[in-house]
């Protein structure tokens, strides 16, 4: 099959996204000339370590790159104070400076880490990301937010540094285990809901066998993504408009991400899902968009196995008025005002300021009734 390449458009910082199978094992060649001296700083988690790493290594040994590697632990706790600094100094140790390349290996998390430490490294050092997830390839690889979570909450501290490169192997996605693949699918459902019609069209026919791993259609998947956020990103890099769409399902989620302790009772694709479906719930009610789309919303995350009603979250949620408190936390809030991305159709999303707070709590209230 062949390679799919989608250009960020951001002027001197513009890059490319390169999508296919057997990425990793040409990783070398693919990196090698955007080196200026022939050697690496990797930076990825022991899951991914132990899955791909001796292929990259192998790949970037046959070019003649010296490749350096630390391995972090997985999971979100690893997005904060303590492995940026451990990561950084590693770096120092390591002699990177300001013309070599670090490697973030990994998914969301280890790639927002990794791009934050290379944004502060010797005031920024440049970066190639190999995301390992089908959502780090879809969304968070792409577009250059980087950062880590505080107790203040998550992704508060970071900054924009874009990538010199993404390596997107379509092969590694088959050594997810479904439920982070099915989770990263939230993902790409949102940007069919938030941008494009025709694509959910697409994903309605052929999401399933996607999920049970059809190569073909999962390349396409992932291109159709990063070519919808390339887009956006390179109109609105830093997120005064447009980008902001990129949030579809996003204020819901992060309410009941707060609400379940970001723990593995909710992962953040997963919260995705159930936001969009919320938010296209919200728009029915508000007139902006037909009754048929909200159902037709549900009917295919229901159809792709993923989690999709307040009910699919194992486990005691807090009451209507608390999740709303939640929402007014998160850091899409301009103004006191909650913010949320909705829409006139599927295919047809903006963003609103003015939503009756009212008019929420009383559809949360009765999707958590729903849930007996
Ligand atoms: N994940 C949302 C964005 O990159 O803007």
């Amino acid at each position: 099959m062949s390679r799919d390449t989608v250009n960020v458009a951001l002027g001197a910082r513009s890059y490319e996204v390169r999508i296919g199978q057997g990425l990793i094992a040409q990783a070398g060649r693919q990196i090698a000339p955007a080196l200026r001296r022939k050697k690496v700083a990797v930076i990825t988690d022991d899951t991914v370590a132990a899955l791909h790493l001796m292929a990259l290594a192998k790949s970037l040994e046959a070019e003649g790159i010296v490749m350096t590697a630390l391995t972090i632990p997985p999971g979100e706790s690893s997005k904060g104070w303590e492995q940026l600094a451990r990561c950084t100094e590693w770096l120092l140790d390591q002699k990177i400076e300001r013309r070599d390349v670090v490697i973030a290996f990994g998914g969301g998390v280890v790639g927002d880490l990794v791009g934050f430490a290379s944004a502060i490294l010797r005031r920024g050092v440049r970066f190639v990301q190999i995301p390992t997830t089908l959502l780090a390839q879809v969304d968070s690889s792409v577009g250059g937010k980087t950062g880590i979570n505080t107790a203040q909450g998550k992704n508060l501290v970071g900054a924009f540094h874009q990538p010199s490169l993404v390596l997107a192997d379509i092969d590694v996605l088959s050594s997810l285990p479904v439920r982070d693949f099915l989770a990263g699918y939230g993902e790409v459902v949102k940007y069919g809901l938030l941008g494009d019609a025709a694509f959910f069209d697409w994903l309605e026919r052929h999401g399933p066998a996607m999920a049970s791993g059809d190569a073909g259609l999962r390349q396409y998947a992932v291109k159709r993504s990063v070519e919808m956020k390339a887009g956006i990103v390179s109109r609105d890099e830093t997120e005064e408009g447009e980008r902001a769409l990129l949030n579809l399902g996003h204020t819901f989620c992060h309410a009941l991400e707060k609400a379940t302790g970001y723990s593995d009772r909710l992962l953040h694709g997963e919260g995705v899902a159930i936001g969009c479906a919320l938010a296209f719930e919200l728009s029915q009610r508000l007139g902006l968009c037909s009754q048929e789309a909200p159902s037709r919303v549900r009917a295919h995350l229901r159809a792709m196995g993923t989690k999709v009603d307040l009910s699919d979250i194992q486990g005691d949620l807090p009451g209507a008025e608390a999740l709303l408190a939640l929402m007014g936390q998160d850091k899409k809030v301009v103004d006191g005002r909650l913010r949320f991305v909705l829409a006139r159709s599927i295919g047809d999303a903006f963003v609103a300021e003015d939503v009756p707070p009212d008019l929420v709590k009383a559809l949360l209230s009765e999707a958590l009734q729903a849930r007996g």
